[in-house]
């Protein structure tokens, strides 16, 4: 059988079980859809949102990319933001990424790898920004770790930094910030960030004062 064709296989099967353990299962969710949460998570196939959070279908909108970035010119990103924060009106928006990943570990090296450059150079510009912290810790591995868990930090400030999220905290006091990381060896999430609706950005200029519906 191709690989393909046991997805399809597989398929199936997991039709007709979730049917078996709860025939309403797919009829409650044809209709609407009210996840309470927003996931941007990284690309990485060992990294499945659903499968480590035990969630079913419905619960969890879910964007992802390479190493998980939040990046300002991302349409598709945005729209994404966008729609699950101001028409699915979610409770809390989640960056998770994962130690050993393999976008900040190439952002970390000298080595081209044609366009995707283009996107890690979000990374570099992590690392320039707490070059000094990562450069004084002892392994490489201890460096592309602190690197992974700086790049979830910065992601979830520039959540914060978007007028989609700062018009949302002024009409409703919502979503809040999360930063997570996600270790391949244990399959545990640890939670590294938070930022409540709200709260003061880590610098003043992002701020808007004048969001209005067009915002
Ligand atoms: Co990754």
């Amino acid at each position: 059988m191709k690989v393909y064709e046991k997805l399809l296989q597989d398929n199936k099967k997991w039709a007709l079980d979730k049917t078996d353990q709860d025939p309403g299962f797919f009829n409650r969710l044809v209709d609407i859809q009210r996840p309470k949460i927003l996931w941007i998570g990284c690309a990485d196939s060992r990294v499945p949102p659903n499968e480590i959070t035990q969630t079913n279908p419905g619960d969890i909108f879910i964007h992802r990319n390479v190493a998980n970035l939040v990046v300002h010119t991302d349409m598709n990103m945005l729209s994404v933001l966008q729609y699950a924060v101001e028409v699915l009106e979610v409770q809390h928006v989640i960056v998770c990424g994962h130690y050993g990943c393999g976008g900040v570990k190439a952002a970390m090296t000298n080595s081209s790898f044609g366009l995707i450059n283009k996107w890690l150079r979000n990374i570099k510009d992590v690392y320039r920004y707490h070059q000094r912290e990562i450069d004084a810790l002892a392994s490489q591995n201890e460096q592309v770790d602190r690197l992974i868990e700086l790049n979830i930090e910065e992601q979830v400030y520039n959540l914060a930094k978007t007028s989609i999220i700062q018009k949302a905290w002024k009409r409703r006091k919502a979503p809040h910030l999360h930063g997570w990381v996600y270790r391949l060896e244990d399959g545990i999430i640890h939670p590294l960030k938070e930022i409540s609706p709200g709260e003061a950005l880590d610098h003043a200029i992002y701020e808007y004062d004048n969001l209005g519906d067009d915002a």
